[in-house]
């Protein structure tokens, strides 16, 4: 059912410290910081060959990601999202095998504009996993 990678992502502190570490020491291409208010956080998308890394500075305390950085003041992989071609036929195989989809279950627009669900990170290895459908 999933496809590609479609990007992971990271929450740091410090955008611009950040984007500093992908661009100057990874030698990364690294996009122009984009504020996206609805979803709490500042963004730049470094861009790979074959995927994407996103990192994510939350806007305020009230952020969505505020509490991660709680738990992991130097940052840290946040989720992982896989690429699907119809989200709701995705969620209602997820929901048949017993996996549990985080919120109401209906897809919001995610940070690219594409509807998205966010699985539950106990029922992937651990792992909080994004489903995007493009
Ligand atoms: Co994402």
């Amino acid at each position: 059912m999933i496809g590609k990678l479609n990007h992971v992502a990271i929450v740091i502190p410090n955008l611009a410290k950040a984007t500093a570490t992908y661009r100057d020491s990874l030698g990364a291409t690294v996009s122009e910081p984009l504020s996206l208010p609805e979803h709490g956080v500042n963004v730049v998308f470094v861009e790979l060959p074959n995927t994407k890394i996103e990192l994510l500075e939350p806007i305020d305390d009230n952020s969505p990601v505020a509490k991660f950085l709680e738990r992991n003041a130097d940052g840290g992989m946040h989720h992982i999202c896989y690429e699907v071609e119809d989200i709701l036929a995705a969620r209602d195989q997820l929901v048949s095998t017993g996996a549990r989809v985080i919120g109401s279950g209906e897809p919001k627009n995610g940070a690219h504009g594409k509807p998205v669900l966010f699985l539950h990170p106990k029922d992937f290895c651990g792992t909080l996993v994004e489903i995007e459908q493009v």
